[in-house]
């Protein structure tokens, strides 16, 4: 088979960017014989071409000149890995415009302008795919687009930040916050800021990609319940450690009756539950749904190779159905409401910490009762006059338990905010 060159252009050269054109170069003779074509990389946008790169991106590659990729003739397909909303939305729109297929790893800009995205590729029969901007070397999007077409999943599970599960990951082995933060932004996991991770942001963003895809019915950033790590003590891990259980920042997209409830909150997950295993910076997405009852695919969820590997696979992707492929078209085919937050149903975790004194288990638990929320656990430690609860509680509306636990904030022998967490179990609680 003889090899048909392919121009292809980067939108940054950086974590990402540069392990792409490594990819490409390194296996370059493995895509020639699998597809028949030879991706090279012709041009890659940075704002300084003097940086030191981790891979070298070759004579004239490197340029900071938007136009000259768009109008160069060679270029056939882009990958967008710059990241940010602006200007990398105005490059891919212009590039779109353009006929350029584009692939992209940029799931803010995804989850945030998808559908004017989706409406030009569809305008001008180019596809705009985003493997890399959800879960890394998962390619959760591919079986969620094209081989779970016809398997109504109605829920989605998953663990879909590295750098927040590689810190709770690090902090039950007894390191501290920070130091475990410092490390996965050392290993080019973190978002350029950081806080997007810890804050939750950008497991948001990629439930509200992977919700959009799996019920066809846009959820935009503002409809996922969002909270992040910042909050999680570690008297939180070593209290789940006690309960058998691990803390992880969960994303949870389900189909409630029709409605649609998406959230990314830290969670107790049960060490028996397939997603307790999830260490370090590997993400694990759960499908359930009518024809495949439950499939988890597990993998790396960030890194500049690992998340390369899904760029270079859409890529490849492109390229073999160049314009034949129904992926330029919007995933959304129908609205769905949204389930009001509160009714969303789960057995919970709460810490409190109170005064040691008769009668305060007996207070909480009566308040607990009085917005019908039953207690199936509890750990007690006492400690110089004050005490630490620990309850696990039934499955309950989560506006119920927030309602219960805002209002026993407020008595006088609770000495802290309760912190309050959903329980992922198989078992029974
Ligand atoms: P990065 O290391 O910060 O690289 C960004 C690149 O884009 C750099 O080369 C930078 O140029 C260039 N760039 C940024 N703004 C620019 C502008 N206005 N004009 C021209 N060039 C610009 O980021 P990254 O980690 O590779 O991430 C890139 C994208 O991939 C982001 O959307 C991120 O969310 C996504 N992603 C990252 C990971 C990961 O593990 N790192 C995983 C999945 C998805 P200079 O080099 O000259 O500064
Ligand atoms: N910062 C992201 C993470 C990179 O830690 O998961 C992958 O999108």
């Amino acid at each position: 088979m003889s090899a048909v060159d392919v121009g292809v252009a980067l939108l940054g050269y950086g974590t990402v960017g540069s392990s792409v054109h490594r990819l490409l170069v390194e296996s370059g003779d493995e895509i020639e014989r699998a597809t028949g074509h030879r991706l090279r990389v012709v041009r890659a946008l940075v704002r300084d071409p003097s940086k030191e790169r981790a891979f070298p991106a070759g004579e004239g590659v490197l340029t900071t000149d938007f136009a000259a990729i768009r109008d160069d003739p060679r270029v056939t397909v882009v990958a967008e890995v710059m990241g940010g909303l602006d200007p990398a939305g105005t490059y891919v729109r212009e590039l779109l415009r353009a006929g350029k297929p584009v692939v992209s790893a940029n799931k803010q800009l995804v989850a945030r302008e998808g559908a004017e995205l989706f409406a030009i590729a569809s305008a001008k029969g180019v596809q705009l795919r985003f493997e890399a901007s959800v879960c890394a070397a998962i390619p959760v999007v591919k079986v969620l687009r094209e081989s779970l077409v016809v398997s109504n999943v109605h829920r989605v599970l998953g663990i879909v930040n590295g750098t927040t599960n590689f810190v709770l990951s690090r902090m039950e082995r007894g390191g501290t916050y920070a130091e475990a933060l410092a490390e996965a932004q050392a290993l080019g996991y973190a978002e350029a800021d950081p806080t997007d991770d810890v804050s939750g942001a950008d497991a948001a963003a990629k439930m509200a990609i992977l919700a959009t895809v799996a019920f066809g019915s846009r959820v935009g950033l503002d409809d996922v319940e969002t909270r992040g790590i910042d909050e999680i003590e570690p008297a939180h891990v070593s209290a789940a450690a006690e309960l058998g259980t691990v803390v992880r920042l969960v994303g949870i997209a389900t189909l409630v009756d029709g409605a649609v409830d998406v959230r990314v909150q830290p969670a107790l997950v049960d060490r028996s539950h397939a997603l307790a295993a999830v260490d370090g910076a590997f993400n694990a997405v759960m499908l359930q749904g009518d024809a495949i009852r439950e499939i988890t695919l597990e993998g790396p969820g960030a890194g500049g190779i690992e998340t390369a590997s899904a760029v270079v696979a859409d890529l490849v992707s492109v390229v073999g159905t160049s314009g034949t492929g129904f992926l330029q078209n919007d995933a959304c085919w129908r609205e769905l409401p949204r389930l009001d937050p509160g009714a969303w149903r789960s057995p919970f975790y709460v810490h409190l910490e109170v005064a040691d004194r008769p009668g305060v288990l007996a207070h909480v638990t009566s308040r607990l009762a009085a917005h019908d929320v039953s207690v199936a656990q509890l750990v007690q430690h006492l400690r110089d006059g004050e005490a630490t609860l620990d309850l696990v509680l039934h499955e309950a509306a989560q506006g119920a338990v927030a309602r219960a636990a805002a209002e026993i904030a407020t008595f006088p022998e609770v000495l802290r905010r309760p912190f309050l967490a959903p329980v992922i179990s198989e078992r029974p609680l």
